[in-house]
Order: C-alpha cells, then structure tokens, then sequence
C-alpha cells in the first residue's frame, strides 16, 4: 500500500479483538518510535510498553472520557518526554506517537491516541500525575500521550477525497486560496 493510501485508511480504532499483539510486532511499534525525527536530534522520548490486563484497566480510568476504551485493549503504549532534554518535547513526542500509529496500520493493527498531556484524572488529579502514581513514572518525566494497539474488530470507513477540506490550503498569500 502507497504511503497516501495508508493515510486514508488510518482511522482510530477503539474496539479490538481479543488477540494480544504479538512481541515482534510490539517490538516494530517501538522501532517507528525510536526513528521518529527530533529536533537538535534530542530524542526526549521515552515508550512504556503495558500489557497487562489490569494495567490496562488502570490506564482506563486515566481520563474521565476518552480513555475508557483502553479497558479492553491488549496492548497500550505510553510516550513519555523530558522537558530537560528538550524545549520541543511536546512537538517531538507527537511525531512518534504518530509513527507509531501509522506504523500498526502498515502491519494490519488498528490505533487510537489517548491525550494526557494538559487534560484530567478527575477535579484534583492530572492525568499525567495519576499515570505518574500507577506507573512510577519519574518526576523528570511527562507523559504526552497513551497509543492502544489492537487487531481491529472492524475495518472502519476509509476517508475518501470527499473529506478533505482543501479550503484550509493557501498559496503565497493567506488571501489567496490554493486551488490544484
Ligand atoms: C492530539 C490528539 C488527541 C486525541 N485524544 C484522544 C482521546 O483522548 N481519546 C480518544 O478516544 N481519541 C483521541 N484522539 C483521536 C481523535 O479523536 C481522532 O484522531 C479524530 O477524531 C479523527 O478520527 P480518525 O483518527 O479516525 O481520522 C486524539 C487524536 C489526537 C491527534
């Protein structure tokens, strides 16, 4: 599959057979991250790979809503970042997350990002100071996002040329709409 239909077939993907993620695919998901582009090649990310039923249950109960899914996940991947390393964590971790994700739909796995960063556990908790708690996950380090992996139970709806918004593009001057 070409690299422009990959990326219209990607669509998240929340429910999943209940078939774990075998190791050598767990280890290619790592493998995207780890080649992911960094600014000054600073690589503050780091991936904790969580397999385990209830600790994916605990993963779960992360946000209010929007992480419930993870319940029922066989295989979730936590980018971490440090902010110590780079001032770009946030824009660096992205892309790996992204890798990652682009990466298990290459190999037939369906993904969904979990946003950590900047949300809540509940009225008192951050999101990432409750994975911090469940995880032990050092105070150096922030946590960006939570990536479920899966065998998708259901194909879902490829995008198709009627979804893009072309209106977004502009050529030259913000004034002037790009049209191909
Ligand atoms: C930065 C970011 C944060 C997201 N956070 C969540 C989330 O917390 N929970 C969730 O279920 N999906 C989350 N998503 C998935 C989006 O809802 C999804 O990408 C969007 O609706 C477009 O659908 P598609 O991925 O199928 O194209 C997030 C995606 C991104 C890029």
């Amino acid at each position: 599959m070409s690299m422009i239909d990959l990326l219209y077939h990607r669509r998240s993907t929340r429910k999943f057979l209940d078939k774990p993620v075998e190791v050598d695919k767990v280890k290619q998901l790592i493998t995207a991250g780890l080649l992911a582009p960094s600014s000054k090649n600073n690589r503050p990310w780091e991936f904790l790979i969580v397999d385990e039923p209830e600790k994916l249950k605990v993963l779960s109960y992360s946000r209010h809503y929007g992480s419930s899914f993870l319940a029922n996940t066989p295989l979730a991947i936590i980018v971490l970042g440090s902010p110590e390393k780079s001032d770009v964590w946030v824009e660096d971790c992205s892309l790996a997350s992204l890798l990652i994700q682009l990466e298990a739909e290459s190999m037939g796995l369906g993904s969904c990002w979990v946003q950590i960063r900047s949300r809540s556990h509940d009225e008192e908790l951050s999101a990432s100071e409750y994975l911090r708690r469940h995880f032990d996950i050092p105070a150096d380090k922030e946590v960006l996002s939570i990536i479920g992996v899966g065998y998708k139970e259901q194909e879902r709806r490829p995008r198709t040329e009627q979804d893009l918004v072309w209106d977004k593009v502009r050529r030259n001057s913000y004034d002037s709409k790009m049209k191909f």
